[in-house]
């Protein structure tokens, strides 16, 4: 038996802090709250309030912009600044945070809703230990107030399971929106449905190896998926053995946590596509005998950050009830040096047919992910989006922020970057140039996992995935070695550690194929 599972029972998954936000169309100073949230904008004459901040500017007797200036506070995105309230309102605090420039009057769509959410966490973010917070930025259509809210549930998530300091502050219980929108109750059950999922990904991503393995994961899967009305299916290492998953089975063998593959469903009757989305979920990234250097290994929990992200869309997929098919696929294994660790020079049988020859234990992700994307090809869906913390070459190339998108359909990946920009998830078309296939020739079998040389290392991997898919299927590949793990600083809604990323770019895929509202069908 294996004595980790002992530690499972005892390793709860929920956050202890769940945050509440519900709307409410009153004013911002009457309201019974521990702190009021207003937004700022710069002007040339100083901080000046936002729409929704007014009320406290008059509760000040106006003298807000003259409170802001000297505590400093100009009013640029993101800056916060607390001021106690001495009784002119019930709330004991008020949060300004900053909004930079005033939109044009009648601009298009009002306020930039990334600019919102990024407020919204980051003032709710500063309010730890507090108990309750009313959110009085500007909200006045109901895209605002649902960019609010979510960032607001966002910017108050802390992962605080291994801590055993009873000091902690707890991020914020409760949150309200102060809106009158139309639509804004709804806009805000949306963000509370995604928040929720964004929350167990970061959870999942930043709980420690030795509490989330690949059956471990698969458990939680059948668990939560269950009861969001998923039909879950796993398959473990002597059924993946059985059907030829060899990419699978040989990344996982080495561990003595065997690999798993969920298959993850939902279906609704009225739906006319199907998406499938296949996420990297190594729970564990050694390197295998091609070990990493220490440096790199040590966030390496983090490699499971697709997988997690693919189910975190699938659950909201359910919970929204979206008229679309949609399935996922999380690749589960760790990868571990050890005697049965599959060796650099192996071949391996993969789920496509296809043979690989592994010049690298360390390029690892490519191999759970073609064994996915074969499978996922059986469900014949119109799309087929990868999602994984799949290379170093996408930070070097793009950064921490930006993930790297790559297809074998022009429209499809531009289509994916400027969906993944609506939700403030930054994304960057990147190119799968025919001359990098050549590097992947292997001397013995149908392909090497590796590329001789470092340059180019993205897009060779993007190569190597599009080699298993098969022809006429839409396929689109997403690199987020960097947006899946925040190792610096928190900002706005991003904590530090495991951030979600692209969970809310793949529902928004989703409703985008679920044709919602009047938008066009999807390309
Ligand atoms: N999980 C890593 C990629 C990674 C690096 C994710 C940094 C997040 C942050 C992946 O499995 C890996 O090791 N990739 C190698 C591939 C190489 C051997 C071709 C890399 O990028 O160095
Ligand atoms: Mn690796
Ligand atoms: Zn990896």
């Amino acid at each position: 038996m294996n004595p980790r599972l002992c530690v499972a029972e005892s390793a709860q998954l929920a956050s202890a802090h769940v945050t509440t936000v519900r709307i409410n169309a009153s004013d911002a100073v009457s309201i019974e709250t521990s702190a009021l949230i207003i937004g700022v904008h710069t002007t040339p004459e100083g901080p000046r309030p936002a729409p929704g901040g007014e009320g406290l500017d008059q509760a000040l007797d106006g003298r807000l912009a003259e409170i802001l200036t000297t505590m400093g506070f100009s009013g640029k995105a993101e800056e916060v600044v607390k001021i106690p309230t001495l009784g002119a309102l019930p709330a004991p605090v008020a949060v300004a945070v900053g909004l930079g420039d005033a939109p044009q009057d009648g601009a298009e769509g009002g306020y930039d809703l990334e600019t919102l959410r990024r407020a919204a966490g980051a003032a709710v973010r500063s309010l730890a230990g507090t108990a309750s917070a009313a959110l009085a930025l500007p909200a006045r259509t109901a895209a605002e107030a649902e960019a609010v809210a979510l960032g607001g549930l966002l910017g108050a998530y802390d992962f605080t399971r291994y801590r055993t300091n009873g000091d902690l502050k707890p991020p914020v219980g409760e949150l309200t929106v102060l809106s009158g929108a139309a639509g804004a109750e709804e806009a805000v059950a949306h963000a509370t449905t995604l928040a929720g999922s964004v929350t167990l990904v970061r959870d999942l991503v930043n709980t420690p190896p030795s509490d989330l393995w690949p059956a471990r994961f698969a458990e939680i899967a059948q668990e939560t998926g269950g009861e969001a009305g998923l039909s879950v299916e796993v398959l473990d290492e002597v059924r993946l053995k059985e059907d030829g998953y060899g990419g699978i089975i040989g990344v996982g063998q080495g561990s003595i946590n065997p690999p798993r593959l969920v298959r993850v469903a939902y279906s609704h009757p009225e739906a006319t596509r199907k998406v499938a989305f296949v996420g990297k979920g190594i729970t564990f990234d050694s390197g295998g005998l091609s070990l990493k250097p220490s440096a790199s290994m040590d966030w390496m929990k983090s490699d499971m950050g697709g997988a997690g992200a693919v189910f975190g869309a699938l659950l909201a997929i359910a919970r929204l009830g979206l008229p679309v098919n949609a399935v996922g696929y999380l690749c589960l294994a760790e990868n571990m040096p050890s005697g049965s660790a599959q060796r650099p020079s192996d071949v391996l049988h993969t789920y496509s047919g296809k043979t690989v020859e592994v010049l690298d234990t360390d390029a690892e992700g490519r191999l759970v992910l073609i064994d996915g994307i074969a499978r996922a090809a059986e469900d014949e869906p119109d799309v087929i989006i990868d999602v994984a913390t799949l290379t170093g070459a996408q930070i070097v190339a793009l950064g921490w922020r930006t993930a790297g998108v790559m297809s074998n359909d022009d429209d499809l990946r531009e289509e994916i970057v400027r969906i993944a920009g609506e939700q403030g998830e930054a994304a960057w078309g990147m190119p799968l140039p025919a001359e990098l296939r050549k590097g992947l020739d292997s001397a013995v079998a149908d392909i090497a996992n590796l590329q001789p040389e470092r340059w180019g290392s993205m897009l060779a991997a993007g190569i190597f995935l599009r080699e298993f898919v098969p022809a006429g299927v839409r396929w689109a590949h997403v690199d987020m070695a960097g947006p899946a793990f925040n190792k610096g600083e928190p900002h706005g809604y991003t904590p530090k550690g495991g951030t979600g990323a692209l969970t809310r770019t793949l529902v928004a895929v989703a409703e985008r194929y679920a044709g919602n509202g009047t938008s066009a069908q999807a390309v």
